[in-house]
């Protein structure tokens, strides 16, 4: 079990089983035509058995997903963000955006699906086997609060490999929009009528609120917009992610083009959530949380004219906590990019090191691009631990002098478009490490061509 991990001869164990090189051999032996051993599949804090790797995982019982415990679990975490945004806001949000993983899902049987599930009040509807066989509505009395309208955006990855729970999720929509109870206990109902009202059509169409990208295609571009800088306005942010992601997914499982009806949704949009599984990433370690979670608070923010909160479920941390967008950057800034601890283990891995603290970076203004809510303190504490210091800005040039300047660029480019304001003597030192990076990267070219 996970607890074992604490145990010093387990935890020597796999440390060694991390230590050994065990994927590139068994990748050898497979394409030799040789047998690889089955494993589970996972998130080694879950689940240590998950070790040696480079074998043939296997994830789940797609029948089996969302599990009992995950259901269980999936109704608390639900109850903790609405209770988070009754605290913020005063009231229970109308219309919840959350965004959904396929590998968060398989670490741990579906925890996310069973949240989406239960902030609409519904569950898993199951045949004399056991087995997945569709969804069903909680009655209202036991659910003991309204239902909470939720659009699903499934990752590229999520519909690949849980086409069953995509059918799942979208026909408890479905069953919520045509349940026969008063709007102001169900606001899936409520929405999926309003819809009606002005657009006519069919209550299947109505009812449509699991997006992904068309079959084929992965993300939102936003991230490649962000690491590129060539987008002018924060609008273009969420055009481009409506125009990935705004593939309706209804019951038949078939990606359908419904722009009325997700249009109309995202007015309704108090707040958008993403759950964070696993301590090995943050949400500015990689560009794939703002591309959907910022990309669809921007959407968000152009339908409906204001911003929205944005939430995190930290489920990484035993019984979960929520956290706005604003507290968990500053968390991981305040525990990663500017911990010492953390960027010189970074530093210790040499160009590598400063590509990830770049990375940290660009993720950061991804977030403020998207949202609107990353506190100015950051990039004034970036800049000035690693590009104000003379030592720390020769010690990253020499690691690695394309993400050096690619830094200094990058907290210029944040203070053009407004999301923090150096002082004279940041901005100049900021400018002057800039070109003198940049000349530095000149004379490396210089040196190469010669
Ligand atoms: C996924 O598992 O769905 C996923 C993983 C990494 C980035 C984006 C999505
Ligand atoms: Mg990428």
């Amino acid at each position: 079990d996970a607890a074992g991990i604490t145990d010093p001869a387990r935890r020597a164990e796999t440390d060694a089983l991390l230590a050994a090189d065990s994927e590139l051999p068994a990748i050898i032996h497979a394409l030799d035509g040789g047998y690889i051993r089955p494993a589970p599949g996972g998130d080694l804090l879950r689940n240590p058995e998950i070790l040696p790797t480079g074998r043939n995982i296997y994830g789940f019982d797609p029948f089996r997903m969302p599990g009992a415990f995950a259901m269980d679990d999936g109704a608390r975490q639900a109850d903790r963000l609405l209770a988070r945004h009754m605290a913020d806001c005063g009231r229970l949000p109308e219309t919840v955006a959350m965004l959904l993983w396929g590998s968060d899902n398989l670490k741990s049987e579906g925890g996310p699906i069973a949240q989406a599930l239960c902030l609409v009040g519904a569950r898993p509807r199951r045949d004399s086997y056991g087995r997945l066989a569709g969804a069903e509505l909680v009655p209202l009395a036991e659910l003991g609060r309204p239902r909470i309208d939720v659009i699903v955006t499934l990752s590229g990855i999520f519909r690949d490999l849980l086409p069953l729970q995509t059918k799942l999720l979208a026909e408890a929509l479905l069953l919520a929009a045509r349940a026969d109870e008063p709007e102001t206990e169900n606001f899936v109902a409520r929405h999926a009528r309003a819809h009606l009202a002005a657009h006519g059509g069919t209550i299947e169409t109505a009812a449509l609120r699991v997006f992904s990208n068309a079959d084929g295609t992965y993300g939102a571009n936003v991230n490649q917009l962000v690491d590129s800088g060539t987008w002018q306005t924060e609008d273009e942010l969420g055009d481009a992610f409506l125009r990935r992601k705004g593939f309706a997914y209804g019951t038949d499982g078939r990606p359908t083009r419904c722009d009325a009806v997700l249009g109309g949704v995202l007015k309704t949009v108090d707040l958008a959530y993403q759950n964070l599984e696993s301590l090995d990433l943050g949400i500015t370690t990689v560009d794939h949380y703002f591309d959907g979670l910022g990309g669809i608070s921007r959407a968000v923010r152009a339908a409906r004219g204001s911003e929205a909160a944005v939430y995190i479920g930290d489920q990484t941390t035993g019984a979960g906590t929520v956290r706005s967008l604003s507290e968990q950057v500053s968390l991981e800034t305040r525990t990663r990019t500017l911990n010492p601890k953390y960027f010189e283990a970074m530093l210790a891995h040499g160009a590598e090191g400063v590509r990830h603290l770049e990375a940290a970076v660009t993720n950061t203004l991804g977030w403020s691009a998207t949202t609107g809510q990353v506190d100015p303190w950051i990039y004034r504490e970036i800049g000035s631990v690693f590009m104000l210091d003379p030592e720390m800005r020769r010690r990253l040039a020499e690691l690695n002098p394309v993400a050096s300047v690619r830094i200094a660029n990058r907290l210029l480019e944040a203070h053009e478009r407004h999301y923090w304001s150096p002082d004279e003597a940041m901005l100049d030192a900021l400018r002057r490490a800039g070109a003198e990076l940049e000349d530095r990267l000149e004379g490396l070219d210089m040196e190469q061509a010669a």
